[in-house]
């Protein structure tokens, strides 16, 4: 079985009309490997505007969306808003959700698992802080939050599990190749054992942490790393040389 390369680009909270439109420059000009599924993650204000400015084949997704699917939740958007907006994607439990915002395993999970049922796909993400990783707890950690989110998919085809070590998002600290494939193979064996062989040889697990242009084809190299996403550098024209990191 043959994973697709997928490459996600995380703009977080930045961009802004002139910002965008460069993006969405460099994306149509590209040119772009036609072997990685591209789908960038874009600022709630600006989604629909950007999935009407790019083609068809390039994803857009949300940044987050919330378990339910309307109701008094004020500032929150939905997955069945998404939906209405011809949106296809939700990036959710990024490090900065669980960190920054406090979001727990549960809810994250909830939000997963009400997503796919609107018919979203996710990106899940998983990670390690720095002492997590310098106390040997790693495989705890991605084991644990894996554990909550899987326990909601029902099918993991409309599911990419982004592993992204917290220690080297935004910090120019990339894992190595040998790092990064280390921990993506121990997830690919907690999802045999834990859910099908199937399902672990099919699903996309992809790694993020200060991905660039520079360090994108090494770490495409490892036989467990099937693709990317991608924060700082999806928002420059180096994007395009991470997306063809196989070629
Ligand atoms: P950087 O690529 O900026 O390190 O961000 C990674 C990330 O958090 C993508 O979701």
């Amino acid at each position: 079985m043959v994973r697709k390369f997928f490459v996600g680009g995380n703009w977080k909270m930045n961009g802004g009309k002139a910002l965008n439109n460069e993006i969405i420059q460099t994306l149509v000009n590209g040119p772009l490997d036609d072997g990685t599924e591209v789908v960038v993650s874009v600022p709630s204000i600006y989604l629909s505007e950007v999935r009407r400015q790019l083609p068809e084949k390039i994803g857009v997704s949300a940044q987050n969306a919330y378990k339910v699917s309307k109701g008094a939740f004020t500032g929150e958007i939905s997955p069945a808003m998404l939906k209405d907006i011809g949106i296809n994607w939700v990036l959710l439990g990024h490090s900065e959700r669980r960190n920054v915002f406090g979001e727990t395993d549960e809810l994250i999970a909830d939000k997963v698992g009400h997503a796919l049922d609107e018919g979203l796909k996710v990106i899940a993400c998983i990670g390690e802080l720095l002492d997590e990783r310098e106390a040997g707890k790693t495989t705890d950690v991605v084991f644990r939050q894996t554990k909550a989110i899987a326990a909601k998919v029902k099918d993991w085809n409309q599911v990419v599990l982004a592993y992204e070590p917290v220690w080297a998002i935004g910090t120019g600290k990339t894992a190595s190749p040998a790092q990064a494939q280390e921990v993506h193979l121990q997830l690919r064996e907690w999802l045999k054992t834990n859910v099908s062989p199937a399902v672990a040889e099919s699903t996309r697990i992809i790694y993020g942490g200060s991905v660039t242009g520079g360090n994108a084809k090494e770490l495409a190299q490892e036989k467990d790393v099937d693709g990317f996403l991608v924060g700082g550098a999806s928002l420059k024209p180096e994007f395009v040389q991470i997306v063809n990191a196989k070629v």
